[in-house]
């Protein structure tokens, strides 16, 4: 299938690590313009001499008007636009329920439900200007499953699915689509690291921990970040013409008790 997606411009968000830097490298396989930003330089600096003719970046913190102006504007200096925006970037952190404090939920949603607003906003009116457009938000399942240690980031991915309503309708009918993706469980560095604390913790090895989330899904096996970029490629594409206000659920089949 021909995605279409060759020449168009993304600007991909989270885009050093996990998700968002898998959706980098197959939006680029697509044939796409990347733009991708994130904080750490290395890991940036490193895909541009990997993609050299392909791909600009942007360093910055997408918790800051400042950032998310700052991204916006290396990708419209270096293509012209944005076609694509994928929204991935977030960080938080697990936090019991009963030790939570304000600045641990409004630390959680600043970066992921204002900051994929934000982006948003800077780019849908260029692309209702352009008649097509594409904005792909990487929700989460904790959106739905909320558990002792989830809040701050359940709520944020809850948001994401009224955001991607309320964009709909504000963007209805302009050829700007909106959409969101909802993993469960995928195999990058922050879950690694989250596992990695949970077995020094406990005194499991990682492997059976691994194992016994596993045996719970329907896959049985956690996904990979290349699983949940294909789908966002997806959405972000011309294939995916008469796909609107929805959440794509990428969780290995947890939710298939639920209608
Ligand atoms: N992995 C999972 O199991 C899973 C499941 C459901 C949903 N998700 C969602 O998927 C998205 C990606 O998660 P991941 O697991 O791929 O995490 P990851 O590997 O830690 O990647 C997170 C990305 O966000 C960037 N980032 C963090 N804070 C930022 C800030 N203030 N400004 C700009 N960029 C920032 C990071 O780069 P820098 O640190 O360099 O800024 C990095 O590129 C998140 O929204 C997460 O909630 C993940």
């Amino acid at each position: 299938m021909d995605l279409g997606l060759s020449d168009r411009v993304a600007l991909v968000t989270g885009a050093s690590s996990g998700i968002g830097l898998a959706c980098v490298e197959q939006l680029l396989g697509e044939g796409a313009r990347v733009c991708a930003v994130a904080r750490s330089v290395t890991p940036l600096d490193d895909l541009i001499r990997r993609y050299p003719d392909q791909l600009v970046t942007s360093s910055c913190d997408l918790t800051t008007t400042e950032g998310c102006d700052a991204a916006v504007s290396t990708c419209m200096s270096a293509f012209g636009g944005v076609d694509v925006l994928v929204n991935s970037a977030g960080a938080a952190e697990a936090v019991p329920v009963l030790e939570l404090t304000r600045e641990v939920i409004d630390e959680a949603l600043l970066l992921k439900l204002h900051g994929y607003l934000r982006m948003s906003q800077r780019v849908a009116p260029m692309m209702v200007g352009r008649g097509w457009g594409r904005i792909v938000m990487v929700a989460g399942s904790a959106g739905t499953s909320p558990t002792a240690d989830n809040f701050p980031i359940s709520l944020a991915n809850i948001g994401i699915h009224n955001l991607v309503r309320s964009l709909t309708d504000a963007l209805t009918p302009s050829g700007v689509l909106v959409n969101a993706v909802s993993p469960g469980l995928t195999r990058t560095p922050r879950v690694e690291t989250v596992l990695a604390r949970r077995s020094a913790d406990e005194g499991i090895p990682i492997a059976d921990l691994v194992d016994a989330i596993s045996a719970a899904l329907p896959a049985g096996r956690i996904a990979e970040p290349e699983e949940v970029a294909r789908a966002v490629c997806f959405l972000a594409s011309e294939a995916a013409s008469y796909v609107q206000a929805s959440v794509l659920y990428l969780d290995g089949g947890a939710r298939r008790a639920t209608p």
